[in-house]
């Protein structure tokens, strides 16, 4: 039996920045973040959207009723949830109207929530075909203002559907993983920012992606030439490149050439969104999936997933027939493009913005927020969401 990706939904907030701007502003050169980082524009999340809302939007996108009643698990994996307890994929389980006799989690290990969620779909599904399992991957990268990282944040969320004789996407067999413990990137309890040591973070993904890589071909006996291409998880897009870089020389001149041009699809959405941390490395798959047009059916695809602290990944999954008429590539488009552009003294506005800790009430003014479903307030420490779609509060 086929297991994997039967549907991939995409949402970011509908604000941005654009990166040469920043660049003015923080006074370097805009070449510094437009290729030296790889980031175009950066999504800003208004106060009304939170990782629950820009995953209930994702997943918005792409679920039928068939879908609602037969999904029994949904993972939500995140690294900026909202509580300390309650998963944040129990409020999208309401805001959606999906199936109550479901199981809900959420799943943390910095960006490699969203890919330990898919394995266990991929297992909860092997012992329950006819199950299928939301994946649920949403972040918003926070470094701060005037920071390092500043130029490397984002917002956005990425839902896959996982089931049994999959259209899009058949996860493999073979899969390499590997844990260490250590401190490149974190985010204590008490901070609504993270903490890094960019420099030690990037030499840690390449030794992370060397060593599950190599792993992986002793495992599977595969090498470059059995790759259409590699999707990486992307801090920002020059990260995975400059991974990529380091095991070229093991393929042709013709695995080098493909390789390098189809990295450069799957950062095209990325490149245009910023760091959504968990839902980084399927946003990259969805940017080519949706923007190579001539990707064909049974193309292998590696996925490097790498979560800070750190665990890595690298597994694989191979195109199914026609898979391109089950992708959303007009709404994903339409999202693109109806964004609007803010000032840096306006995201930095927003940025400041928080929610009351006291207890107190407050209102967010929603009708300024596109999306269908919205934070809309706070009463008595708890967060209220409103589906404009279904009026849910
Ligand atoms: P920085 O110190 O501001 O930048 O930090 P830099 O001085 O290293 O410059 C960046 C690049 O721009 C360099 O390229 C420069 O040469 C180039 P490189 O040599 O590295 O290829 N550059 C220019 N290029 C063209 N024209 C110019 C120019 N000027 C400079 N004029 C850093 C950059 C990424 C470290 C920082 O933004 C940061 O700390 N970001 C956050 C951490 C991060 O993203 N780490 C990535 C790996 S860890 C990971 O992926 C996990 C993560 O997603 C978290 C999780 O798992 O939850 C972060």
């Amino acid at each position: 039996m086929k297991i994997g990706i039967d549907k991939i939904g995409f949402y970011a907030p509908h604000l941005y920045v654009d990166m040469n701007k920043l660049a003015e502003a923080r006074n370097v050169e805009p070449e510094k973040f437009t290729i030296g980082i790889g980031q175009e524009k950066m999504a800003i999340a208004p106060i009304t959207q939170d990782p629950v809302t820009l995953a209930a939007n994702a997943a918005l996108g792409i679920l039928d009723d068939e879908d609602k009643a037969s999904i029994d698990f949904v993972i939500f994996g995140t690294e900026s949830g909202i509580d300390n307890s309650k998963s944040a994929g129990v409020y999208v389980h309401r805001l959606l109207g999906l199936n109550p006799y479901a199981r809900n989690i959420e799943l943390k290990q910095a960006c490699y929530g969203a890919t330990a969620a898919i394995q266990m779909a991929k297992g909860h599904v092997a012992l329950n075909p006819d199950s299928k399992v939301l994946v649920l991957a949403s972040d918003i990268a926070r470094y701060g203002l005037h920071t390092s990282g500043e130029s490397t944040q984002g917002a956005g969320a990425v839902a896959l559907l996982i089931s049994a004789e999959p259209k899009i996407m058949a996860l493999e067999e073979h899969s390499a993983y590997l844990t260490d413990d250590i401190m490149d990137f974190w985010r204590p309890i008490y901070s609504d920012k993270a903490f890094v040591d960019g420099k030690f973070s990037n030499e840690q993904y390449i030794v992370f992606f060397q060593k599950v890589w190599e792993a992986y071909k002793a495992k599977a006996g595969l090498g470059l030439a059995d790759f259409e291409a590699i999707c990486f998880h992307l801090p920002y897009t020059k990260m995975g490149l400059k991974a990529l870089r380091t095991i070229l020389d093991q393929g042709s001149e013709e695995d080098q050439e493909r390789l390098l041009a189809n990295y450069k699809v799957s950062t095209i959405y990325n490149r245009n969104v910023g760091n959504i941390y968990t839902g980084s490395l399927y946003l990259s798959l969805l940017s080519l999936l949706e923007q190579k047009e001539d990707l064909k059916d049974g193309s292998r695809i590696g996925l490097f997933s790498y979560g800070s602290g750190a665990v890595g990944e690298f597994f694989t999954g191979i195109l199914q027939p026609d898979y391109r008429n089950y992708l959303n590539i007009a709404h994903h488009s339409n999202l693109f493009e109806s964004r609007k552009e803010i000032t840096v003294s306006e995201y930095e506005r927003i940025f400041e913005e928080t929610l009351p800790v006291d207890g107190s009430t407050v209102e967010l003014g929603i009708a300024n927020d596109p999306a269908a479903i919205c934070l809309s307030g706070m009463q008595d420490n708890m967060r209220l969401y409103v589906n404009k779609l279904h009026k849910t509060m």
